[in-house]
């Protein structure tokens, strides 16, 4: 007999580069903060929608354009977002996948990121800029969970590709990239420190 496995859903981990990532997320987090500081539309979006940390989603989301450190940030992200691409065998139609948003979040203690996907884009993903021990990873939603009725729980021990949720450990200088319509959240950090993250949203059309 054989268990068949279909319609897999691909999440993708890597180190951004080979070397001097220590380096370059200095200059990254320099300009978190910096932007933090200069950016007060930013800061009142934040505290309406993201209680007690700061992102730029609301204020200042394409980045890329505006900061080479940023368009950097791009440029390495390329050979990455290639790779994914062809691990879900993507068929783009002579168009490439370029990437449309670029924020920042700074989450301090108890901020959280709750449950959402990225409406209008088609692969997102986030870069680690600062992680300080004991953070919370990003965990991810089994995408078929409103159509399982009546199945069972899963025991304790399942394989991973076989449970409902799953959290992958923040790591700094590493990446993620997942489609864009793939559930996730950031629980509340209980660490003093700030988790400081850069997120962005790539589409094909
Ligand atoms: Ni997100």
């Amino acid at each position: 007999m054989t268990i068949h496995e279909y319609f897999p859903t691909r999440v993708y981990t890597a180190a951004l580069q080979k070397a001097g990532a220590r380096e370059f997320n200095r200059r990254l987090l320099q300009e978190c903060r910096q932007l933090r500081a200069d950016d007060a539309a930013g800061r009142r979006w934040s505290a309406r929608n993201y209680p007690g940390g700061y992102t730029s989603y609301g204020s200042a989301h394409r980045l890329q354009r505006i900061s080479p450190t940023f368009e950097a940030l791009q440029r390495k992200l390329q050979s990455h977002v290639k790779a994914f691409s062809a691990a879900v065998q993507w068929d783009l139609k002579d168009r490439e996948m370029s990437m449309t948003d670029c924020w920042i979040n700074i989450m301090p203690r108890q901020t959280a990121h709750s449950l959402h996907l990225h409406p209008l884009s088609t692969l997102s993903g986030t870069y680690y800029v600062q992680v300080p021990n004991g953070v919370p990873g990003i965990k991810f939603e089994d995408p078929r969970l409103d159509r399982f009725m009546a199945a069972p729980p899963r025991t304790v021990n399942a394989r991973p590709s076989n449970r409902t949720w799953i959290t992958l450990p923040a790591v700094a200088g590493h990446l993620v990239l997942f489609e864009s319509w793939l559930r996730h959240e950031v629980a509340p950090s209980l660490i003093n420190e700030e988790r400081i993250s850069v997120s962005f949203n790539y589409n094909w059309f």
